[in-house]
């Protein structure tokens, strides 16, 4: 009896190393291991979006007309130039879009963190960021201006005259590089979300907001008492805007998903309909 209770386990546990020989060896060869040197077979991207049929986008919804909030039939949703295009990226790949809301400077650690599969946020696809992810094509460019409070129009003649103001800019951003790092301007105002830096220039509180110009057209119709500045300072570094994906490596190949944001964001500007977005956005934002 007790050799027989002996013999079963030891059966079972035979059986059991089996089992776990067996389906880790098959894991190690179909899922390619974690081992980010190996170039064995990859798990798909792409493949692994359209199987979970959601599509997690990051985004920050205080930056309009790219996105921003807005209550639609009863609803708060977040809408907006990205969102017009991001829900064609997801058509395209048949899957349905699931945002993250977040501050602008977490989106790319959600990224590398797998919290998110793709960013849209009006991201430039600057030097920096790409040695840390990979970028879509370039899907909109816009020129970077400033902002004052009325009548101040044209104090601003040359980017050295920043020096001697106030400057706030959106923290993370490549605004914010700029003034840190090519104007040397130590003490920018550094936060987290455009709303809250035009209240900060209506209290006088800061000078001038240097940011992307299709922000400030729309906010300058929202904030009484401001209004874009007569010059082009800030506008040495366009400002771009290209989808983040998290580079490829850990097992998973990104270049069907690259290529087929490529691919839909081509379609989008052929046909016209990138531009349109964009009037659309700005409508919506008004
Ligand atoms: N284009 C600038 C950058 O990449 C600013 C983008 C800010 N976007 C936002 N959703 N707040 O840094």
């Amino acid at each position: 009896m007790k050799l027989k209770k002996l013999l079963a386990t030891g059966l079972a546990a035979i059986m059991v190393m089996g089992l776990v020989g067996c389906s880790s060896s098959k894991g190690s060869s179909s899922s390619a291991s974690s081992d980010a040197s190996s170039s064995a077979a990859k798990t798909e991207k792409l493949q692994q979006i359209k199987d979970a049929g959601v599509l997690k986008v990051g985004t920050s919804a205080e930056y309009s007309p790219y996105e921003f909030h807005k209550v639609v039939d009863g609803e708060d949703k977040i809408v907006g130039f990205d969102d017009f295009v991001v829900q064609e990226i997801a058509k395209d790949m048949g899957v349905k879009v699931e945002y993250e809301d977040m501050d602008f400077d977490g989106l790319l650690g959600a990224l590398q963190a797998d919290k998110v599969d793709i960013v849209l946020a009006g991201m430039t696809p600057d030097e920096k960021r790409k040695k840390s992810v990979d970028f879509s094509d370039i899907y909109y460019t816009n020129s970077n201006v400033c902002i004052v409070t009325k009548g101040k129009e044209d104090t601003i003649k040359k980017s050295e005259d920043l020096k001697d103001l106030k400057v706030g800019v959106q923290k993370g951003t490549t605004q914010a590089d700029y003034v840190t790092n090519t104007l040397g301007i130590s003490d920018a105002t550094q936060l987290k979300k455009i709303p809250d830096l035009m209240l900060e220039l209506q209290n006088g509180k800061i000078d001038v907001i240097v940011t992307g110009k299709a922000v400030a057209e729309i906010n300058v119709k929202k904030y009484d008492n401001i209004a874009i500045g007569n010059t082009t300072v800030g506008d040495e570094v366009a400002e771009t805007a290209a989808a983040a994906i998290k580079k490829s490596g850990n097992g998973v190949d990104n270049t069907s998903f690259v290529k087929s944001v490529n691919d839909t964001i081509k379609r989008l500007q052929d046909s016209g309909d990138m531009d349109k977005y964009m009037q659309e956005a700005l409508k919506l934002a008004e």
